[in-house]
């Protein structure tokens, strides 16, 4: 890997010339002076005084070569619908849009929450916000009223989008009706909510003065003009909800210029997607990897992306391989789980298809496993590259660079650094450097390339104390994910050092879990724990103590898993909620979530001298017994 190796080098020494080159991918309206200010660290600003706009970049530059091509095209196996949006649409719809919040007052740095299932008046805006300098703040339309509120709350938006309501597998999911729940139960709920009717709930009740019809609003700003509000590169462009070891959500912020460069860069070195060619990720644009590879990356390499509101496997599990086939994909980007769900259907489907214009397939979000690797790089033919990385990087850490070299694939492993990344594998107990093949802490010297989180919204404090305190000595960015890295410098992911689980490519935290079922009156205290899962990769597990002895053992089960569902939602559902009358603890009050975790994988429940009574663990391995028995 020669080539590569020098080329992360230069990443790495020569910094400011290596971002310097790699700027020129986007557009700037004003050129940039510095091309790094590191003068506050860990806090990095990316491409000082530069002034420019994401929905440009992603849109307006490409109208002069590409308005007739296709920018978006918006495939439902739900309802039954395909859309396509030129440039010159898409430039179009985004003004109206834009033009539509501005009527409501939102104003540049504003706030706007954006709570929509997977439709192309998501994505017009997502952009229209770029476009006017306002931050969106995208939320999965799978979280509950609480967590939206809890959202809320902390971004204090100024308007909220949604619609009427979502569907999965042919069910309508009523996302209005929650978003009036979020409003009820948020301290600061804004004073317009913004709704694109669908027609899929026909009872949805309207809150005059407070509700406007996105319809009867766009009716009146057809062919608007909406000028871009050129930023300054380290202004926030948005703020992106994700989970860590806190009950509390944690906004992670970007920033224009940086943001801009990194996708631009990884679009042509990492997913070698070409100005004309398609892209086809099948995230959500509630997640990053929607943020960055649905949404913006593609249009900003000029490509056709493609939003699927659907599931892989209806109407059958052919459908994926059909939509590339009729595209002409050539770079696809989906999540193991889903492969993993593919692997269990008839693999003739994989056959059906001419999916011959495919050139890699890229997986992220959670540990690809070696059988699945082998098994869809076989199927397809073509390289299947896992890569890594999270929410706070918005763009991957670890990956093959084919851009750049060719470097061939080991199953199982995301390859290297990227460029940009100086990355480190520290042993927790005194911040050493890791042997080959020790596991260690994944951690990144600052500064954080261009791209990554910049802040956690509205707290720069807790930004450094969550991401650059784990070690007193060295000020690192922690990953909070174990690794190693072998003799060939092929790096694997581990999991989590912390509490956060990830269900089927779902972030979550347990702590969490743990408050969404203690919300339930009965409940005096709890631990959940994620537990592997063949399928979706790991599953969140509830052991809880009751305030009084439990009669109904299923009923109560039954009522905390509709309490988390209420609070969260269903993604965050334990797989079981077993009831103890004390949870196993050490004598300073923690309790034991490692011990607990590795009794429920069938490991051994590791040191235990500090526990303050073991007949705890004694009911954990007895409910465990409970459950796996035959029923
Ligand atoms: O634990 C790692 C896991 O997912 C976490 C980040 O999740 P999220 O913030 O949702 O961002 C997903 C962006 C793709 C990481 O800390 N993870 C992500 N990719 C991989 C992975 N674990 C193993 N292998 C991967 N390729």
């Amino acid at each position: 890997m020669g080539n590569y190796r020098d080329f992360h080098r230069r990443s790495i020494e020569q910094r400011d010339d290596f971002w310097a080159e790699q700027a020129k991918l986007v557009d700037w309206h004003k050129p940039f002076g510095k091309v790094l200010d590191y003068s506050r660290p860990p806090f990095a600003k990316w491409f000082i005084g530069g002034e420019t706009n994401l929905c440009h970049n992603a849109i307006d530059r490409h109208l002069a070569a590409r308005a007739e091509q296709k920018a978006l095209v918006y495939i439902s196996t739900e309802v039954d619908q395909e859309r396509s949006y030129t440039f010159r649409e898409l430039h179009q719809e985004v003004q109206r849009v834009a033009a539509m919040m501005q009527s409501l007052g939102v104003k540049k740095g504003d706030r706007v929450i954006i709570y929509m299932p997977m439709i192309p008046e998501a994505a017009f805006a997502i952009l229209a916000c770029a476009r006017i300098g306002a931050i969106h703040s995208v939320v999965f339309g799978g979280f509950a009223a609480a967590s939206l509120a809890a959202r809320i709350d902390d971004a204090r938006p100024s308007l909220m989008i949604t619609a009427d309501g979502g569907s999965r597998m042919g069910k309508a999911v009523l996302y209005k009706s929650l978003v009036d729940e979020s409003l009820r139960l948020a301290k600061n709920p804004p004073a317009k909510v913004l709704i694109y009717r669908r027609g899929l709930d026909p009872t949805m009740p309207v809150v005059a003065g407070r509700d406007v019809d996105w319809q009867a609003l766009a009716a009146r700003h057809a062919g608007a003009q909406v000028p871009c509000a050129w930023l300054e590169s380290s202004e926030p462009s948005y703020i992106l909800y994700t989970s860590g070891t806190t009950g509390q959500p944690k906004g992670v912020q970007r920033d224009v210029g940086g943001y801009a460069v990194a996708l631009a860069s990884s679009m042509k070195l990492i997913y070698r997607g070409e100005a004309g060619e398609t892209m086809f990720t099948t995230s959500d644009i509630g997640w990053v990897v929607g943020h960055s590879y649905i949404i913006y990356g593609p249009l900003i390499a000029g490509m056709t992306t493609i939003m699927y509101e659907g599931v892989p496997i209806r109407p059958d599990a052919g459908i994926w391989w059909k939509i590339v086939q009729e595209h002409k994909a050539s770079v696809m980007f989906s999540a193991p789980t889903a492969i993993r769900v593919l692997k269990k259907q008839d693999p003739a489907f994989l056959k059906k298809y001419d999916v011959s214009s495919l050139k890699h397939l890229f997986l992220a979000g959670e540990p690809l496993d070696e059988p699945t690797h082998v098994w869809i790089s076989e199927a397809l033919g073509i390289p299947v590259i896992d890569h890594y990385w999270q929410t706070e990087t918005g763009w991957p850490i670890l990956s093959a660079v084919p851009g750049i070299e060719k470097t061939p694939i080991k199953f199982g492993s995301p390859s290297f650094p990227v460029y940009g990344y100086e990355l480190k594998l520290l042993r927790e107990s005194d911040a050493a450097e890791a042997a080959p093949n020790e596991k260690a802490l994944v951690a990144i010297v600052p500064p954080l390339p261009p791209g990554c989180m910049t802040t956690v919204w509205g707290d720069d404090e807790r930004y450094v104390k969550t991401y650059y305190s784990t070690f007193s000595k060295k000020q690192v960015y922690s990953t909070f994910d174990w690794g190693i890295r072998d003799k060939d410098g092929y790096y694997f992911i581990l999991g989590r050092t912390d509490d956060v689980i990830n269900v089927a490519g779902h972030r979550l935290g347990t702590r969490e879990i743990e408050e969404a079922v203690s919300m339930h009156p009965a409940i005096a205290e709890c631990a959940v724990v994620g537990v592997a899962d063949p399928l979706k990769g790991q599953m969140p597990l509830a052991f809880a103590v009751a305030k009084a002895a439990v009669d109904d053992r299923k009923k109560l089960e039954k009522e905390v898993m509709d309490t988390v569902d209420k609070q969260l939602g269903a993604i965050a559902r334990p797989r079981a909620v077993h009831f103890v009358t004390l949870l196993p603890k050490t004598r300073s009050g923690k309790t034991l979530r490692r011990s607990i975790q590795a009794l429920a994988e069938g490991r051994d429940p590791g040191d235990l001298t500090t526990i303050e009574d073991p007949a705890a663990l004694e009911q954990i391995r007895n409910a465990l017994k409970e459950e796996s028995a035959p029923k």
